[in-house]
Protein backbone atom coordinates (compact mmCIF):
# COMPACT_ATOMS: atom_id res chain seq x y z
CA UNK A 1 0.00 0.00 0.00
CA UNK A 2 0.99 3.55 -0.73
CA UNK A 3 3.06 4.99 2.22
CA UNK A 4 3.15 8.63 2.28
CA UNK A 5 6.77 9.13 4.55
CA UNK A 6 5.89 12.46 5.56
CA UNK A 7 6.30 13.20 1.99
CA UNK A 8 5.10 17.13 1.13
CA UNK A 9 2.40 17.43 -1.22
CA UNK A 10 3.68 19.11 -4.36
CA UNK A 11 4.66 23.10 -4.16
CA UNK A 12 5.52 22.74 -0.50
CA UNK A 13 9.06 24.37 0.92
CA UNK A 14 10.69 25.55 3.99
CA UNK A 15 8.05 27.83 4.80
CA UNK A 16 5.70 24.36 5.51
CA UNK A 17 8.39 22.78 8.28
CA UNK A 18 6.14 22.37 11.30
CA UNK A 19 8.30 22.36 14.55
CA UNK A 20 7.00 19.74 17.19
CA UNK A 21 7.23 20.75 21.10
CA UNK A 22 6.32 17.86 23.03
CA UNK A 23 5.49 19.37 26.42
CA UNK A 24 4.33 15.12 28.06
CA UNK A 25 7.08 15.80 30.76
CA UNK A 26 5.23 19.19 31.39
CA UNK A 27 1.70 19.95 30.15
CA UNK A 28 1.22 16.31 30.52
CA UNK A 29 3.13 15.36 33.40
CA UNK A 30 0.90 17.67 35.55
CA UNK A 31 -2.02 16.19 34.86
CA UNK A 32 -3.82 14.44 37.52
CA UNK A 33 -2.14 10.70 38.53
CA UNK A 34 0.21 11.47 35.96
CA UNK A 35 3.47 12.28 37.91
CA UNK A 36 7.05 10.31 37.21
CA UNK A 37 9.84 10.16 38.93
CA UNK A 38 13.60 11.18 37.75
CA UNK A 39 14.38 8.26 36.37
CA UNK A 40 10.91 7.96 34.46
CA UNK A 41 11.88 11.67 33.09
CA UNK A 42 14.77 10.72 31.88
CA UNK A 43 13.83 7.66 30.01
CA UNK A 44 10.84 9.45 28.23
CA UNK A 45 13.17 12.82 27.47
CA UNK A 46 15.78 9.99 25.79
CA UNK A 47 12.69 8.46 23.80
CA UNK A 48 11.48 11.91 22.72
CA UNK A 49 14.89 12.71 21.76
CA UNK A 50 15.00 9.61 19.62
CA UNK A 51 11.75 9.76 18.17
CA UNK A 52 13.09 13.34 16.44
CA UNK A 53 10.97 16.17 18.14
CA UNK A 54 12.28 19.47 17.80
CA UNK A 55 11.37 20.91 21.82
CA UNK A 56 11.31 18.81 24.68
CA UNK A 57 9.34 21.28 27.52
CA UNK A 58 11.22 19.43 30.00
CA UNK A 59 9.22 20.48 33.46
CA UNK A 60 8.49 23.84 35.57
CA UNK A 61 11.09 24.60 37.45
CA UNK A 62 10.24 26.63 40.17
CA UNK A 63 7.32 24.09 41.14
CA UNK A 64 9.36 22.02 42.97
CA UNK A 65 13.29 20.77 43.52
CA UNK A 66 12.02 17.65 41.84
CA UNK A 67 11.20 19.25 38.68
CA UNK A 68 14.31 21.50 38.54
CA UNK A 69 16.54 18.57 38.56
CA UNK A 70 14.73 17.02 36.69
CA UNK A 71 15.22 20.05 33.81
CA UNK A 72 18.57 20.15 34.49
CA UNK A 73 19.30 16.85 34.14
CA UNK A 74 17.28 16.23 30.72
CA UNK A 75 19.15 19.76 29.91
CA UNK A 76 22.14 17.94 30.23
CA UNK A 77 21.95 14.32 28.31
CA UNK A 78 19.49 15.33 25.29
CA UNK A 79 21.64 15.18 21.87
CA UNK A 80 19.39 16.59 19.50
CA UNK A 81 16.14 18.66 20.60
CA UNK A 82 15.89 21.85 22.19
CA UNK A 83 15.27 21.86 25.56
CA UNK A 84 12.92 23.92 27.26
CA UNK A 85 11.69 25.07 30.68
CA UNK A 86 8.46 26.71 31.85
CA UNK A 87 8.06 30.07 33.70
CA UNK A 88 5.35 32.50 34.68
CA UNK A 89 5.89 35.99 34.60
CA UNK A 90 7.98 36.38 37.72
CA UNK A 91 11.53 37.18 37.63
CA UNK A 92 11.96 34.28 40.61
CA UNK A 93 10.43 31.82 37.70
CA UNK A 94 12.27 32.87 35.11
CA UNK A 95 16.17 32.52 37.10
CA UNK A 96 15.24 29.24 37.81
CA UNK A 97 13.93 28.05 34.77
CA UNK A 98 17.46 29.94 33.09
CA UNK A 99 19.60 27.75 35.70
CA UNK A 100 17.39 24.40 35.05
CA UNK A 101 18.29 24.89 30.86
CA UNK A 102 21.72 26.49 30.86
CA UNK A 103 23.35 23.26 30.46
CA UNK A 104 21.49 22.45 26.79
CA UNK A 105 22.54 22.12 23.88
CA UNK A 106 19.55 24.29 22.35
CA UNK A 107 18.00 26.10 25.57
CA UNK A 108 15.06 27.52 25.52
CA UNK A 109 12.56 29.48 28.43
CA UNK A 110 9.16 29.57 27.96
CA UNK A 111 7.33 32.39 29.70
CA UNK A 112 3.59 32.90 30.27
CA UNK A 113 1.02 35.36 31.17
CA UNK A 114 -2.47 35.33 31.19
CA UNK A 115 -4.36 37.69 28.43
CA UNK A 116 -8.05 36.74 28.85
CA UNK A 117 -10.04 39.76 30.95
CA UNK A 118 -11.44 36.66 32.54
CA UNK A 119 -8.23 35.38 33.58
CA UNK A 120 -6.66 39.23 34.25
CA UNK A 121 -9.45 40.28 36.75
CA UNK A 122 -9.52 37.18 38.53
CA UNK A 123 -6.62 35.16 38.33
CA UNK A 124 -4.07 37.84 38.11
CA UNK A 125 -6.17 40.83 39.55
CA UNK A 126 -4.36 43.32 37.40
CA UNK A 127 -5.29 45.71 34.51
CA UNK A 128 -4.03 45.01 30.61
CA UNK A 129 -1.85 47.80 31.07
CA UNK A 130 0.00 45.90 34.09
CA UNK A 131 -0.12 42.88 31.82
CA UNK A 132 1.47 44.49 28.99
CA UNK A 133 4.37 45.87 30.99
CA UNK A 134 4.87 42.08 32.20
CA UNK A 135 5.15 40.57 28.92
CA UNK A 136 8.11 42.75 28.16
CA UNK A 137 9.34 42.40 31.79
CA UNK A 138 9.64 38.73 31.79
CA UNK A 139 10.65 38.35 27.67
CA UNK A 140 13.53 41.22 28.39
CA UNK A 141 14.26 39.27 31.74
CA UNK A 142 14.59 35.97 29.58
CA UNK A 143 16.22 37.22 27.14
CA UNK A 144 19.35 37.68 29.52
CA UNK A 145 19.50 34.37 29.78
CA UNK A 146 19.19 32.92 26.14
CA UNK A 147 18.34 33.75 22.67
CA UNK A 148 15.21 31.01 22.48
CA UNK A 149 12.28 32.62 24.30
CA UNK A 150 8.50 31.73 23.78
CA UNK A 151 5.87 33.64 25.04
CA UNK A 152 2.60 32.15 25.80
CA UNK A 153 -0.61 34.25 26.32
CA UNK A 154 -2.37 32.25 28.62
CA UNK A 155 -6.10 31.38 27.87
CA UNK A 156 -5.20 33.42 24.34
CA UNK A 157 -8.73 31.81 22.42
CA UNK A 158 -10.57 34.30 24.83
CA UNK A 159 -8.19 37.43 24.34
CA UNK A 160 -9.95 40.82 23.10
CA UNK A 161 -8.27 40.90 19.75
CA UNK A 162 -6.76 44.00 19.76
CA UNK A 163 -5.50 43.35 23.29
CA UNK A 164 -3.90 40.07 21.88
CA UNK A 165 -2.24 42.26 19.28
CA UNK A 166 -0.30 44.36 21.58
CA UNK A 167 0.72 41.88 23.72
CA UNK A 168 2.10 39.58 20.81
CA UNK A 169 3.78 42.79 19.57
CA UNK A 170 5.50 43.45 23.20
CA UNK A 171 6.57 40.18 23.17
CA UNK A 172 8.33 40.04 19.64
CA UNK A 173 9.52 43.31 20.27
CA UNK A 174 11.33 42.39 23.22
CA UNK A 175 12.74 39.51 21.67
CA UNK A 176 10.31 36.64 22.14
CA UNK A 177 11.09 34.25 18.85
CA UNK A 178 8.41 32.09 19.53
CA UNK A 179 4.65 32.78 20.02
CA UNK A 180 2.51 30.20 21.35
CA UNK A 181 -1.46 31.40 21.51
CA UNK A 182 -2.76 28.56 23.73
CA UNK A 183 -6.51 27.09 23.69
CA UNK A 184 -6.12 26.84 27.45
CA UNK A 185 -9.99 25.29 28.68
CA UNK A 186 -9.93 24.05 25.26
CA UNK A 187 -12.88 26.55 23.94
CA UNK A 188 -12.34 27.04 20.36
CA UNK A 189 -13.53 25.80 17.61
CA UNK A 190 -11.20 25.11 14.44
CA UNK A 191 -12.72 28.08 12.29
CA UNK A 192 -11.86 30.60 15.13
CA UNK A 193 -8.61 29.07 15.63
CA UNK A 194 -7.47 29.33 12.28
CA UNK A 195 -8.77 33.18 12.45
CA UNK A 196 -6.91 33.97 15.07
CA UNK A 197 -3.00 33.43 13.21
CA UNK A 198 -4.44 34.88 9.99
CA UNK A 199 -5.27 38.01 12.29
CA UNK A 200 -1.91 38.12 14.54
CA UNK A 201 -0.01 37.41 10.93
CA UNK A 202 -1.85 40.50 9.14
CA UNK A 203 -1.95 42.97 12.00
CA UNK A 204 1.04 42.59 14.82
CA UNK A 205 4.12 44.50 13.10
CA UNK A 206 7.61 42.40 13.15
CA UNK A 207 5.03 38.92 13.04
CA UNK A 208 7.54 37.30 10.49
CA UNK A 209 10.46 37.52 13.42
CA UNK A 210 8.87 35.12 15.18
CA UNK A 211 7.22 31.62 14.92
CA UNK A 212 3.72 31.36 15.95
CA UNK A 213 2.42 28.11 17.61
CA UNK A 214 -0.34 25.94 18.64
CA UNK A 215 -1.10 24.33 22.22
CA UNK A 216 -4.55 22.67 21.82
CA UNK A 217 -6.45 21.48 25.31
CA UNK A 218 -8.90 18.59 24.36
CA UNK A 219 -11.86 19.67 26.82
CA UNK A 220 -14.53 19.58 23.51
CA UNK A 221 -12.53 16.59 21.86
CA UNK A 222 -11.23 19.61 19.64
CA UNK A 223 -7.17 19.38 19.72
CA UNK A 224 -6.21 17.86 16.87
CA UNK A 225 -8.83 19.57 14.90
CA UNK A 226 -7.94 22.54 16.03
CA UNK A 227 -4.03 22.19 15.82
CA UNK A 228 -4.47 21.52 12.05
CA UNK A 229 -6.46 24.57 11.29
CA UNK A 230 -3.82 26.42 13.68
CA UNK A 231 -1.24 25.54 10.97
CA UNK A 232 -3.60 26.49 8.30
CA UNK A 233 -3.61 29.69 9.64
CA UNK A 234 -0.04 30.14 9.65
CA UNK A 235 1.04 28.48 12.91
CA UNK A 236 3.77 26.34 12.39
CA UNK A 237 5.26 25.12 15.76
CA UNK A 238 2.32 22.13 17.20
CA UNK A 239 2.74 21.69 20.85
CA UNK A 240 1.64 18.12 22.11
CA UNK A 241 1.86 15.14 24.40
CA UNK A 242 2.25 11.68 23.99
CA UNK A 243 -0.67 9.92 24.23
CA UNK A 244 -2.73 13.24 24.78
CA UNK A 245 -2.09 13.36 28.30
CA UNK A 246 -2.45 16.77 29.67
CA UNK A 247 -4.52 18.83 32.30
CA UNK A 248 -8.45 17.67 32.20
CA UNK A 249 -8.81 16.28 28.90
CA UNK A 250 -5.47 16.85 27.56
CA UNK A 251 -3.46 17.87 25.06
CA UNK A 252 -3.32 17.44 21.09
CA UNK A 253 -1.96 14.11 21.19
CA UNK A 254 1.19 13.96 19.18
CA UNK A 255 0.80 10.66 17.38
CA UNK A 256 -2.55 11.78 16.15
CA UNK A 257 -1.50 15.21 14.87
CA UNK A 258 1.47 13.82 13.45
CA UNK A 259 -0.26 10.69 11.86
CA UNK A 260 -2.84 12.89 10.31
CA UNK A 261 -0.18 14.89 8.55
CA UNK A 262 1.68 12.28 7.16
CA UNK A 263 -1.83 10.76 5.65
CA UNK A 264 -3.08 13.38 4.65
CA UNK A 265 0.00 14.88 3.28
CA UNK A 266 -1.54 15.51 -0.21
CA UNK A 267 -3.96 17.92 1.14
CA UNK A 268 -1.91 19.43 4.69
CA UNK A 269 1.37 20.23 2.99
CA UNK A 270 3.70 20.21 5.81
CA UNK A 271 6.62 18.34 7.51
CA UNK A 272 8.56 17.29 9.99
CA UNK A 273 11.29 15.32 11.68
CA UNK A 274 9.38 12.65 13.33
CA UNK A 275 10.39 8.97 12.92
CA UNK A 276 6.59 7.74 12.99
CA UNK A 277 7.63 4.28 13.47
CA UNK A 278 8.41 4.70 17.12
CA UNK A 279 4.87 6.24 17.91
CA UNK A 280 3.84 2.83 19.46
CA UNK A 281 6.68 2.61 21.72
CA UNK A 282 6.49 6.12 22.95
CA UNK A 283 2.81 5.24 23.76
CA UNK A 284 3.77 2.33 25.70
CA UNK A 285 6.52 3.74 27.59
CA UNK A 286 4.41 6.83 28.29
CA UNK A 287 1.13 4.56 29.53
CA UNK A 288 3.54 2.66 31.57
CA UNK A 289 5.18 5.22 33.66
CA UNK A 290 2.58 7.27 34.29
CA UNK A 291 -0.03 4.15 35.14
CA UNK A 292 -2.58 6.12 32.69
CA UNK A 293 -4.07 2.90 30.45
CA UNK A 294 -4.40 4.11 26.49
CA UNK A 295 -8.45 3.42 25.49
CA UNK A 296 -8.47 0.49 23.46
CA UNK A 297 -9.95 2.22 20.47
CA UNK A 298 -7.54 5.86 20.93
CA UNK A 299 -6.58 6.42 17.18
CA UNK A 300 -3.21 5.54 16.09
CA UNK A 301 -1.49 3.86 19.11
CA UNK A 302 -4.83 2.09 20.94
CA UNK A 303 -5.21 -1.44 20.75
CA UNK A 304 -8.23 -1.89 18.00
CA UNK A 305 -6.53 0.93 15.93
CA UNK A 306 -5.50 -1.78 13.97
CA UNK A 307 -8.05 -4.76 14.47
CA UNK A 308 -10.83 -5.56 11.96
CA UNK A 309 -13.24 -8.05 13.50
CA UNK A 310 -16.44 -7.99 11.48
CA UNK A 311 -16.28 -9.99 8.81
CA UNK A 312 -17.31 -7.44 5.95
CA UNK A 313 -13.88 -5.74 6.61
CA UNK A 314 -11.53 -8.75 7.41
CA UNK A 315 -12.87 -9.99 3.33
CA UNK A 316 -11.82 -6.50 2.66
CA UNK A 317 -8.72 -6.49 4.00
CA UNK A 318 -8.05 -9.90 2.99
CA UNK A 319 -8.27 -8.72 -1.10
CA UNK A 320 -6.70 -5.40 -0.52
CA UNK A 321 -5.80 -3.86 2.83
CA UNK A 322 -6.43 -0.28 1.25
CA UNK A 323 -10.35 -1.12 1.96
CA UNK A 324 -10.21 -0.37 5.11
CA UNK A 325 -6.61 0.79 6.33
CA UNK A 326 -5.54 4.59 5.86
CA UNK A 327 -2.34 3.57 7.08
CA UNK A 328 -0.03 0.92 8.08
CA UNK A 329 0.56 -0.57 11.28
CA UNK A 330 4.23 -1.05 10.39
CA UNK A 331 4.11 2.92 9.37
CA UNK A 332 3.26 3.68 13.46
CA UNK A 333 5.61 0.56 14.55
CA UNK A 334 3.61 -1.87 15.03
CA UNK A 335 5.30 -4.87 13.99
CA UNK A 336 3.47 -7.94 12.27
CA UNK A 337 3.56 -10.30 14.40
CA UNK A 338 5.91 -13.31 12.58
CA UNK A 339 6.43 -16.04 15.50
CA UNK A 340 3.16 -17.05 17.63
CA UNK A 341 4.54 -18.49 21.28
CA UNK A 342 3.38 -21.00 23.30
CA UNK A 343 4.45 -24.01 25.72
CA UNK A 344 6.64 -25.52 22.78
CA UNK A 345 8.15 -22.81 21.44
CA UNK A 346 12.22 -22.50 22.13
CA UNK A 347 14.94 -20.82 23.54
CA UNK A 348 15.49 -19.57 20.14
CA UNK A 349 11.93 -18.80 18.90
CA UNK A 350 12.29 -16.36 22.39
CA UNK A 351 15.29 -14.90 21.64
CA UNK A 352 13.82 -13.85 18.18
CA UNK A 353 10.19 -12.99 19.51
CA UNK A 354 12.44 -10.51 22.34
CA UNK A 355 14.28 -9.18 19.35
CA UNK A 356 10.71 -8.45 17.54
CA UNK A 357 9.98 -6.42 20.44
CA UNK A 358 12.89 -4.45 20.63
CA UNK A 359 14.32 -6.35 23.68
CA UNK A 360 17.93 -7.42 24.12
CA UNK A 361 18.93 -8.70 26.94
CA UNK A 362 21.97 -10.34 28.63
CA UNK A 363 22.55 -14.40 28.41
CA UNK A 364 21.22 -14.57 32.54
CA UNK A 365 18.08 -12.14 31.99
CA UNK A 366 17.59 -14.23 29.23
CA UNK A 367 17.46 -17.69 30.27
CA UNK A 368 15.58 -15.97 33.76
CA UNK A 369 12.79 -14.41 31.31
CA UNK A 370 12.74 -17.96 29.54
CA UNK A 371 11.99 -19.83 32.22
CA UNK A 372 9.39 -17.56 33.68
CA UNK A 373 7.90 -17.39 30.17
CA UNK A 374 8.02 -21.42 30.09
CA UNK A 375 5.77 -21.60 33.50
CA UNK A 376 3.48 -18.70 32.27
CA UNK A 377 2.72 -21.13 28.91
CA UNK A 378 1.86 -23.85 31.09
CA UNK A 379 -0.65 -21.65 33.17
CA UNK A 380 -2.19 -19.45 30.31
CA UNK A 381 -3.24 -21.02 26.60
CA UNK A 382 -2.69 -17.89 24.38
CA UNK A 383 0.60 -16.01 24.76
CA UNK A 384 0.23 -12.56 23.56
CA UNK A 385 3.18 -10.22 22.64
CA UNK A 386 1.64 -8.20 25.38
CA UNK A 387 2.61 -10.80 28.08
CA UNK A 388 5.58 -11.64 26.47
CA UNK A 389 6.22 -7.47 27.29
CA UNK A 390 4.86 -7.17 31.04
CA UNK A 391 6.85 -10.57 31.91
CA UNK A 392 10.33 -9.07 30.88
CA UNK A 393 9.29 -5.34 32.20
CA UNK A 394 8.65 -7.34 35.21
CA UNK A 395 12.03 -8.53 35.21
CA UNK A 396 14.00 -5.52 33.70
CA UNK A 397 12.60 -3.35 36.29
CA UNK A 398 13.65 -5.01 38.86
CA UNK A 399 16.98 -3.49 40.71
CA UNK A 400 18.75 -6.12 42.13
CA UNK A 401 18.27 -9.14 44.42
CA UNK A 402 18.43 -8.02 47.46
CA UNK A 403 14.32 -8.70 47.77
CA UNK A 404 12.19 -11.24 46.39
CA UNK A 405 8.88 -12.72 46.71
CA UNK A 406 9.74 -16.75 47.57
CA UNK A 407 5.77 -17.61 48.58
CA UNK A 408 2.75 -15.98 49.08
CA UNK A 409 -0.52 -17.37 50.07
CA UNK A 410 -3.33 -15.43 50.83
CA UNK A 411 -7.07 -15.89 52.36
CA UNK A 412 -9.58 -13.78 51.05
CA UNK A 413 -13.60 -13.72 50.81
CA UNK A 414 -16.14 -12.27 52.83
CA UNK A 415 -15.24 -14.34 56.18
CA UNK A 416 -12.34 -12.47 56.45
CA UNK A 417 -10.05 -11.74 58.38
CA UNK A 418 -7.86 -11.29 54.81
CA UNK A 419 -4.57 -12.68 55.79
CA UNK A 420 -1.17 -12.91 54.09
CA UNK A 421 1.48 -15.24 54.54
CA UNK A 422 4.91 -14.33 52.92
CA UNK A 423 7.95 -15.58 52.24
CA UNK A 424 10.71 -13.03 50.97
CA UNK A 425 13.77 -13.53 50.78
CA UNK A 426 16.14 -10.87 52.07
CA UNK A 427 19.71 -10.82 51.23
CA UNK A 428 19.93 -14.68 50.17
CA UNK A 429 17.63 -14.91 53.72
CA UNK A 430 14.25 -16.35 53.52
CA UNK A 431 11.55 -14.35 56.25
CA UNK A 432 8.01 -16.05 56.79
CA UNK A 433 5.53 -13.50 57.92
CA UNK A 434 1.62 -14.13 58.45
CA UNK A 435 -0.63 -10.48 58.59
CA UNK A 436 -3.83 -9.49 58.38
CA UNK A 437 -5.16 -6.49 56.77
CA UNK A 438 -7.98 -4.51 55.95
CA UNK A 439 -8.41 -6.42 51.86
CA UNK A 440 -6.21 -8.97 50.50
CA UNK A 441 -4.06 -6.29 48.95
CA UNK A 442 -3.45 -5.01 52.38
CA UNK A 443 -2.64 -7.67 54.27
CA UNK A 444 0.34 -8.68 51.44
CA UNK A 445 1.69 -4.63 51.77
CA UNK A 446 1.57 -5.40 55.44
CA UNK A 447 3.28 -8.77 55.71
CA UNK A 448 6.04 -6.94 53.28
CA UNK A 449 6.18 -4.13 55.49
CA UNK A 450 6.19 -6.48 58.47
CA UNK A 451 9.18 -8.13 57.10
CA UNK A 452 11.64 -5.49 55.87
CA UNK A 453 10.31 -2.15 57.74
CA UNK A 454 10.21 1.09 55.99
CA UNK A 455 8.66 4.12 56.46
CA UNK A 456 7.69 5.08 52.73
CA UNK A 457 3.91 5.91 51.51
CA UNK A 458 1.98 4.52 49.02
CA UNK A 459 1.16 6.85 46.99
CA UNK A 460 -0.76 4.53 43.70
CA UNK A 461 -1.69 1.65 43.47
CA UNK A 462 -2.88 0.60 39.77
CA UNK A 463 -3.81 -2.32 38.20
CA UNK A 464 -4.20 -3.16 34.83
CA UNK A 465 -5.01 -7.21 32.74
CA UNK A 466 -2.95 -6.85 29.62
CA UNK A 467 -4.88 -8.58 27.58
CA UNK A 468 -8.26 -9.99 27.63
CA UNK A 469 -9.86 -13.24 29.15
CA UNK A 470 -9.97 -14.53 33.10
CA UNK A 471 -6.51 -16.04 32.13
CA UNK A 472 -4.87 -12.35 31.59
CA UNK A 473 -1.79 -11.32 33.04
CA UNK A 474 -2.34 -8.66 35.73
CA UNK A 475 0.21 -5.66 35.74
CA UNK A 476 0.03 -3.72 38.60
CA UNK A 477 2.18 -0.45 39.01
CA UNK A 478 2.93 0.42 43.03
CA UNK A 479 4.40 3.98 43.35
CA UNK A 480 6.11 4.64 46.60
CA UNK A 481 7.79 7.80 48.12
CA UNK A 482 10.34 8.43 50.81
CA UNK A 483 12.06 11.33 51.68
CA UNK A 484 10.48 13.29 48.72
CA UNK A 485 11.87 10.46 46.20
CA UNK A 486 9.02 8.68 44.59
CA UNK A 487 9.51 5.51 42.45
CA UNK A 488 7.34 3.05 40.60
CA UNK A 489 7.48 -0.53 40.71
CA UNK A 490 5.72 -2.88 38.62
CA UNK A 491 5.13 -6.64 38.84
CA UNK A 492 3.11 -8.93 36.57
CA UNK A 493 1.58 -12.34 36.80
CA UNK A 494 -1.88 -14.24 36.32
CA UNK A 495 -2.18 -13.23 39.63
CA UNK A 496 -3.22 -10.63 40.97
CA UNK A 497 -1.85 -10.96 44.56
CA UNK A 498 1.13 -11.99 43.11
CA UNK A 499 1.70 -9.37 40.52
CA UNK A 500 1.25 -6.92 43.57
CA UNK A 501 3.43 -7.98 45.82
CA UNK A 502 5.77 -8.34 43.11
CA UNK A 503 5.60 -4.67 42.43
CA UNK A 504 5.81 -3.21 46.22
CA UNK A 505 8.94 -5.21 46.78
CA UNK A 506 10.24 -3.79 43.26
CA UNK A 507 9.48 -0.82 44.50
CA UNK A 508 11.01 -1.32 47.97
CA UNK A 509 14.23 -2.25 46.23
CA UNK A 510 14.33 0.76 43.94
CA UNK A 511 14.33 2.92 47.56
CA UNK A 512 16.84 0.72 48.81
CA UNK A 513 19.22 1.50 45.96
CA UNK A 514 18.33 5.21 46.51
CA UNK A 515 19.25 5.26 49.66
CA UNK A 516 22.36 3.64 49.22
CA UNK A 517 23.19 6.32 46.61
CA UNK A 518 22.05 9.18 48.69
CA UNK A 519 18.70 10.59 48.06
CA UNK A 520 18.93 14.26 46.44
CA UNK A 521 16.64 16.91 47.98
CA UNK A 522 13.04 16.56 49.05
CA UNK A 523 10.52 17.77 47.01
CA UNK A 524 8.92 20.30 49.24
CA UNK A 525 5.98 21.46 47.27
CA UNK A 526 4.69 21.28 43.24
CA UNK A 527 3.22 24.40 42.11
CA UNK A 528 1.03 24.42 38.88
CA UNK A 529 0.84 27.12 36.10
O1 LIG B 1 -2.63 25.61 28.43
C1 LIG B 1 -1.87 26.57 28.66
O2 LIG B 1 -2.25 27.73 28.57
C2 LIG B 1 -0.51 26.28 29.03
C3 LIG B 1 0.43 27.42 29.10
C4 LIG B 1 1.17 27.45 30.38
C5 LIG B 1 1.32 27.41 27.91
O3 LIG B 1 -0.15 25.13 29.22
ZN1 LIG C 1 -1.65 23.69 28.40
Amino acid sequence: MTDHQNAPAAGSSNKDRVFIFDTTLRDGEQSPGASMTFEEKLEVADMLDELGVDIIEAGFPIASEGDFEAVSAIAKRVKNATVAGLARAAFKDIDRCAEAVKHARRPRIHTFVSTSPLHMKYKLQKDPSEVLEMVTAQVTRARNFVEDVEWSAEDGTRTEHDFLCRTVEAAIRAGATTINIPDTVGYTVPEEYEAIFRMLLNRVPNADKAIFSVHCHNDLGLAVANTIAGLAGGARQIECTINGIGERAGNAALEEVVMALRTRADVLPYTNTIDTTMLTRASKLVSGVTSFPVQYNKAIVGRNAFAHESGIHQDGMLKNAQTYEIMTPESVGVSKTSLVMGKHSGRHAFREKLKELGYVLGDNQLEDAFKRFKALADRKKIIYDEDIEALVDDQIGHEGDRLRVEALTVIAGTMGPQTATLTLSIDGQHHTKQVVGNGPVDAIFNAIKALAPHDATLELYKVHAVTEGTDAQAEVSVRLSEAGRSVTGRGADPDTLVASARAYVAALEKLMARRQKGAPAPIVARIKP
